[in-house]
Parts: structure tokens; sequence; C-alpha cells
């Protein structure tokens, strides 16, 4: 038996309209992606969307249903020659890999709209939910939303590092049942953002759907951007939301109001340069440290237990560098925030005591008295902690900005 979840067709045939489809491919960072997949095609509004955007890409399409017709005559060819394939099948088989061929021609990107149904349970479905790491996260497993199948039949075909942008009805976004399944996605792969789609989005339903956009990488992160999509198709701010409060709900309604009751909403915000705050890079490189006789606090001497606590630092105190006004020094009161490394943004912590020169490597934040404790405790928090890591920039070393820094935001009382 199938069930719809939103609306009477049998095959869940909700189309999404061009410009979603257009919006979702602009929100990869892929530049040039060698091949690309897109399952439950329909008349290809995704894989239309992302041809427009890399026209030498090649495109697979799936759909099980055979009177799907494409704009582009030539989508409809079955040749190996041609940039597009597309193929009549369920996208659920479980040999779809060896009949995509890929292992020898990997796919470096995928998109998708699952249809919006609960198809009637098959054994076979327990093998792709397992290859893609799903397996023991489902109360009902004989009762499964085909987004959750979609997704993971993407993530078994894909390779490595691939990206898959797919849109997930919002029971899996925010049912309870699906908790358990929104905490393995988010703790195995790497959910770059979630981004809640307007109503209206699809042809035919109304229903409520969520773009996320992850890759295939065992990367763990901390936070979770999560964006929403207004009908008049602005994009908001995104809100920075840890792991765990993702797994509870990953739409952007239920963060937005859950910080605002918390009294964070990101509007009352102000800069931190607008905070009269002055920020100070250090002035010795680790060349100059190793070649002075007074000791130089470094990136290796904050440590990330530490973070967002007021330390006494007057073991790195050297008296005789009173006069030397060239030397970059932080003093009690002082915030100091790794400006590059892999972990930059665990790296933060305030001076209780102690004056004392700082690498540059070491960000010296001063701020007034009376705002120093919320300064520091907001760039400290989960919140500030992923804003730091998302405006900085680098794959491996990170590095941020004090143009960037200085754009932190900071909630006044
Ligand atoms: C929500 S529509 C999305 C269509 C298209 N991707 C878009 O965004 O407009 C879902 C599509 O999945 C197809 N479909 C449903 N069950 C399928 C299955 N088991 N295998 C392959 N395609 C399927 C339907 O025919 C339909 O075209």
């Amino acid at each position: 038996m199938i069930t719809t979840n939103s609306g009477s067709d049998i095959l869940g045939r909700y189309y999404t309209k061009n410009e979603i489809s257009s919006f979702l491919v602009g929100q990869f960072d892929i530049k040039s992606p060698v091949r690309l997949l897109d399952l439950g095609a329909g008349s290809g509004s995704l894989s239309g969307a992302a041809k427009t955007r890399w026209p030498d890409v090649k495109v697979l399409t799936v759909d099980i249903d055979p009177k799907v017709e494409f704009p582009d005559e030539s989508a409809n060819s079955n040749s190996n020659g041609s940039s597009h394939e597309h193929f009549v099948i369920d996208a659920l088989s479980q040999d779809l890999s060896s009949l995509l061929n890929c292992k020898s021609a990997p796919i470096d990107v995928a998109v998708c709209n699952p249809p919006f149904i609960t198809p009637k349970w098959r054994n076979e479905f327990s093998e792709i939910l397992e290859g893609a790491g799903f397996h023991d996260c489902l109360p009902f497993p004989m009762d499964v939303d085909a987004g959750l199948l979609f997704l993971a039949q993407n993530l078994r075909l894909m390779s490595d590092n691939a990206t898959l942008g797919i849109i997930l009805p919002d029971s899996l976004i925010t049912a309870k049942k699906y908790l358990k399944f929104r905490s393995v996605l988010l703790n195995t792969y790497a959910v770059t953002k979630v981004i809640q789609l307007p109503r209206g989005s699809f042809h035919n339903t109304d229903a409520l759907a969520s773009i996320v956009i992850l890759k295939k990488i065992k990367k763990y992160k901390d936070f979770v951007l999560v964006y929403c999509l207004s009908g008049d198709r602005k994009l908001s701010d995104p809100l920075y939301i840890d792991v765990d409060s993702a797994a509870e709900r990953l739409d952007y309604t239920f963060h937005f109001h859950r910080l605002q009751v918390a009294g964070v909403s990101s509007a009352k915000r102000i800069a931190l340069q607008e905070l009269a705050v002055n920020i100070r890079r250090g002035s010795l490189s680790s060349a100059q440290i190793r070649g002075v006789n007074f000791p130089v606090l470094h990136i290796t001497n904050i440590k990330e237990e530490s973070i967002g606590q007021w330390l006494d630092l007057k073991s790195f105190d050297s008296g005789c560098l009173n006069d030397d006004s060239s030397i970059v020094k932080a003093q009690p009161g002082d915030i100091l925030i790794s400006r590059v490394g892999r972990n930059l943004e665990s790296k933060i912590i305030g001076v209780m005591a102690g004056s004392f020169p700082v690498s540059d490597c070491v960000y010296v934040i001063r701020c007034a008295p009376g705002i120093r404790e919320t300064v520091l405790a907001q760039i400290a928090s989960p919140e500030g902690r992923a804003w730091i890591s998302a405006h900085a920039y680098g794959v491996a070393a990170k590095q941020l900005a004090k143009k960037e820094l200085l754009t932190f935001p900071i909630l006044l009382d």
C-alpha cells in the first residue's frame, strides 16, 4: 500500500516550481561538477536548473513514471554519448548503482525532490537504509517516508565528498518519530544548511518542506545553519543551531521562536564595531617568539576546555616590556580569541589577571568594563562559536579576518 502525505497522487508527483529549483541549485558551492544524479526527476525541474547552472555536467535522471517528459527533447534519449541519460525505473531498487555505473563514473553532485508518499515496506529498503547508516533509527520501519529512502539511496550512490541538495518533507524535519534519524544524519554527514521553504513551492500541493544541503563526508559539525525562504523569495539571516537542538527539530520557525523567547533574536543585536570595541592583532610572529627571552601568549596556550572563562594569566607577565609600545599586549579585562587554526572558534578566553604580549595569531578584544562579561559570554556561547566558525575562511587551517570579527552581533540587555 502507498499512502500519500500531502495530496492524492499515488506517485507523489508534486513538481518543484522552477524558481525554487534554481534557488536550490544556487545553494551549492561546487564549481564544476562532472556527473549529477536526480532521483524521482519528474520532468526535470531540478536537473534542468542544474544544467542551466553547470552546462557541462552529465545528468542522470531516474523516474518510475514512464509518462514523464522533459522540456528538452534530447533529454529523452538514453545513449551514453548524450549529456543526459534518463532511466525509467524504480529509484529504490537495489541494483541501481550498477545500472548507473556509479563505481567507474562517480556521481559528485545530486539533487532530489522525493515523492511525498509512504510506500509499502519492502525488505530491500532495509539494505538501502543500512547502506547510509539509518538502519536503527526508525521506530516504525514499516511506515517510512519516501523522503528518507530517497535520501539514503542518494547517499549510497554518491561518491565520497559529493554534495546533495534534497527537499525533505516537514515530517522528516520536525516529527518526533524521526528524531533519531535527524541525530544520525547530523552526526554522520556534514549538513551545511537547511532552508525552510514557503508553502506553495510545489505544483498542486501546499506541503511544507525544507531544502537540506549536505556533503557525504564523515565530518562532525557542531552547528547547523538554518534559514527560511519567504514567499517573495527572500532568504533570512541564518540561525546557528547546535547539533542536539537541530536533532530535536530542524525547522526555522521552531528555532526562530525558541531563540526569540530566549531573547537572542538576531534582529536585536548590534555589531562589535558599534560598541567602540578595540580589536588588535598580536604583533609577534612565531619566529620572533622563538628569539625572545620573555613569555608570549600563543594560540597553543589557549586551551579549548577553558573556553569562555576569565583566567589568571600572570605567569605570562613580563614587567620589563612596559615601555615597548610596538608590542601588542593583553591586560586584565581583555578577551583573547584565536585568529587562525582548525578549531579557532573553541579558543576564546578572558584575561582576569596578567599583562603580557600575545602572538600575531591572537586577537585582543578590549571593550568597556560594563560589557566585557556579555561580550565574552556571547562570543563563547554555542551560537557565538557557530558564528565565528561560519565567518572564518580556509579549508584546513581556518582564519578569521578582523573585518569579520568586527561585525560579530552582540545582544545588549
Ligand atoms: C515530488 S515529485 C518531484 C519531481 C521533480 N524532481 C521535481 O522536483 O519537480 C516526485 C517524483 O518521483 C517519482 N517517483 C515516485 N516514486 C518513485 C520511485 N519509486 N522511483 C522513481 N521515481 C519515483 C514521481 O513519478 C515524481 O515524478
